[in-house]
């Protein structure tokens, strides 16, 4: 009996994905994979379990994406919506319902749940000076604006969250702010907003979390909790000036929208209500506290560790604060998973994307869970390389598991013309103990989120068939003892026949072609199938269930990495969005002109900055620049520069520079100088 077997019914939510691009393998190892296997898990021991997922539908995610695309925020939507739930189907990740958050049924949820909170007196209201740019006429919230994390340095923090470290941020938080807009330095501007007072929930999350959690959560979750904690928390605004969400329901707050991270994970309960709706359910039963506390479901979130404060601070604060719901049992959120050696990266297109995937190696969906469960970033940053993903198909797929249900297979076809004679159990007791006890230890780790080391268990079982096999030798004594050798040859079936249950929830394909060829009349439902072959029992043909991976496939996935690499290094950088335009007089009015450097050095406490001196062909000067940190200074003497000559001088850390040195980015946004493509003279107009 398990810790989780006192429950009496399981809410499991994998993190709703923004619909704003296609997934990639990063995705399904951090929130799906793990979750999928999980559930399956528990539907196979017969609980009563709901998995919902759906679209992030709402945010700056959006927007900003369908500026880039130039299309509207529906049309993002409904495009990405599309693609990411055909991709998870494709995969099996098997939820009760992928739902979305611009239902109406979300909309008036995440209002009601604003509403109950604003009622209870629950919200900080404040006015308070926030980001603005003057340019798009617009407030900055979250992904609209950028800068340098206060907690770790990160450069590319956003407004509400830097996803380096995890930590949750206001703008104003951030260091060196830009608006993603316009890429300039914002203003501030007063407005009104309500707040969720974090602070005030403070000593309930240090007991319910931080006493009530240890050494229950996984220590890369509870860690991360226990430092926010301790750093103390902040109000947190749960409403923004943008045109694209959910309304807030306040006549005073018109034209507001909803924080995204306020209806994102209230778009789990709307998406069971959905479910429960379309299959006449009682939705309550899997989201509220029950008269008899016993009767409560478990809930358990399944994400990505930059989704954890979230998840373990912000909505269950929501839920307690609103006082009817349950709170999360527990939240197994993964690390990162790397990518040959390099962060997984949608601007970079850096990545193995799942549409992709499913046209290049159709019908092998398995085997890439398969891989991606083995290396899952349970504890830590994890990495994908193509060279593994053969390796591990090639040697334990096909080498271990298919080779022995095929081995089986083909000589039950070969000397008994596939007919099994009674056999309702195992003769061999040492198998059926084995067999058994990777039941045990595979339910185990399931139940504590131990999804590598379940997998390795798994295939342990495929292993001692292999070694049973080698051991009896059937293929020697067919001719002198052909019972023996029946005998063999159907305890290897009722290993298979296990194999074909236990691999369910990790290979479901590999799993269901099990049961179709020993000729079960249905797919695996249970852990309790029974596995008993009648007399007379005929088997189906042979087939394989995985394939060797050949070098070219591989070489092939490589090549297309490195040319995604080299052919976007123009994109690798988040490209921001066209300025206005501008008319020829001001375009010509601005001087720019080839110089070089002549000597360069750091300016005295700081990071960033370097004084150069410049040969600009008119004359000799000083400019200060921002690139100490991606240049040595005696590195760049003599370099060729591009240099706006006639900007207004100005007074940088007591130094006077005159002009800007043009620069630009290269695909790991180090700064680059825009140089001339031959040699030019000092002075040359560049126009
Ligand atoms: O990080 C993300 O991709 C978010 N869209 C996850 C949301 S999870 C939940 F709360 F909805
Ligand atoms: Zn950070």
């Amino acid at each position: 009996m398990s810790e989780l077997d006192k429950f009496k019914r399981y809410t499991v939510t994998s993190a709703l994905p923004y619909a704003n691009g296609p997934l990639h393998i990063g995705h399904l190892a951090g929130a799906y994979i793990p979750a999928d296997i999980f559930v399956r898990h528990l539907r196979l021991k017969k609980k009563d379990v709901v998995y919902v997922c759906g679209s992030d539908e709402h945010g700056a995610a959006i927007t900003i994406k369908a500026k880039k695309e130039g299309i509207t925020p529906q049309e993002i939507i409904d495009k990405y919506h599309k693609q990411i739930k055909e991709s998870f189907g494709q995969f099996g990740i098997a939820f009760d319902i992928y739902h979305r958050t611009s239902s109406p049924i979300h909309h008036d949820l995440s209002q009601e749940f604003f509403l109950n909170l604003y009622e209870k007196g629950e919200f900080i209201e404040k006015e308070s000076e926030q980001y603005y740019d003057e340019e798009y006429d617009q407030f900055l919230a979250d992904r609209y604006i950028i800068g340098t994390c206060p907690n770790c340095g990160n450069e590319g923090a956003y407004g509400d969250q830097c996803e380096k470290c995890g930590s949750s941020l206001n703008p104003t938080d951030l260091i060196n702010p830009k608006s993603t807009l316009s890429g300039k330095a914002p203003v501030l501007r007063l407005t009104k907003h309500w707040y969720l007072p974090l602070d005030k929930y403070q000593p309930w999350l240090e007991e319910w979390l931080l006493e009530g959690k240890k050494n229950k959560w996984k220590t890369n979750v509870y860690g991360q909790c226990s430092s926010w904690l301790k750093a103390g928390l902040q109000p947190r605004s749960m409403t923004r000036d943008l045109d694209w969400g959910i309304d807030v329901p306040l006549e005073e707050a018109k034209g507001k929208k909803l924080y995204v991270w306020l209806d994102a994970p209230i778009g789990y309960i709307s998406a069971t209500k959905q479910w429960a709706k379309d299959h006449g359910k009682d939705w309550q039963k899997y989201w509220k506290q029950q008269e008899n506390e016993e009767d409560n479901s478990c809930l358990i979130h399944f994400i990505g560790k930059d989704n954890i404060v979230f998840h373990c601070i912000t909505f269950p604060s929501i839920l307690h604060a609103h006082g009817e719901y349950i709170l999360p049992e527990n939240v197994p959120a993964n690390e990162f998973l790397n990518l040959e050696g390099d962060k997984l990266s949608t601007s970079r297109n850096h990545a193995v994307w799942l549409h992709e995937y499913l046209e290049e190696f159709p019908g092998k969906q398995d085997e890439l869970r398969y891989v991606l469960t083995s290396i899952l970033p349970e504890t830590s940053d994890s990495e994908f390389t193509w060279r593994d993903y053969q390796a591990r198909i090639n040697n334990e797929l096909v080498a271990i598991f298919g080779n022995f249900v095929n081995r089986v297979m083909i000589l039950m076809h070969k000397y008994y013309e596939g007919k099994v004679q009674a056999s309702p159990r195992f003769t061999d007791p040492d198998l059926h103990e084995q067999v058994g006890k990777a039941y045990k230890a595979i339910s185990e780790s399931i139940e504590t989120y131990k999804f590598r080391q379940a997998l390795s268990e798994l295939i342990d079982v495929a292993r001692t068939g292999n070694k049973f096999l080698t051991e009896k030798e059937p293929w020697k004594t067919f001719k002198t003892d052909p019972e023996a050798t029946r005998e063999v040859l159907q305890n290897c079936l009722h290993i298979i026949a296990h194999l074909g249950i236990l691999a369910q929830p990790f290979l479901p394909s590999a799993s269901k072609k099990i049961f179709y060829m020993l000729n079960f009349s249905q797919d695996v439902v249970s852990y309790d199938e029974e596995i008993k072959f009648e007399d007379g029992h005929q088997l189906n043909q042979a087939e394989l269930l995985f394939e060797k991976v050949e070098d070219a496939v591989i070489e092939k996935q490589l090549e297309k990495l490195l040319n995604k690499a080299q052919g976007l290094v123009t994109a690798a950088v988040e490209v921001s969005p066209a300025k206005e335009n501008i008319n020829y007089d001001q375009f010509s009015a601005m001087d720019i002109r080839v110089g070089t450097i002549l000597a360069a050095e750091k300016v005295t406490k700081t990071k960033k900055l370097l004084k150069l001196t410049i040969d600009t062909g008119i004359d000799t000067r000083t400019v200060v620049s921002g690139i100490a940190e991606y240049f040595e200074p005696d590195s760049i003497v003599g370099q060729q520069v591009s240099i706006l000559v006639n900007l207004e001088p100005r007074e940088i850390k007591g130094i006077v520079s005159q002009g800007m040195i043009l620069m630009s980015e290269n695909s790991d946004g180090k700064l680059i100088f825009v140089t001339p493509a031959e040699s030019a003279a000092n002075g040359s107009v560049i126009r």
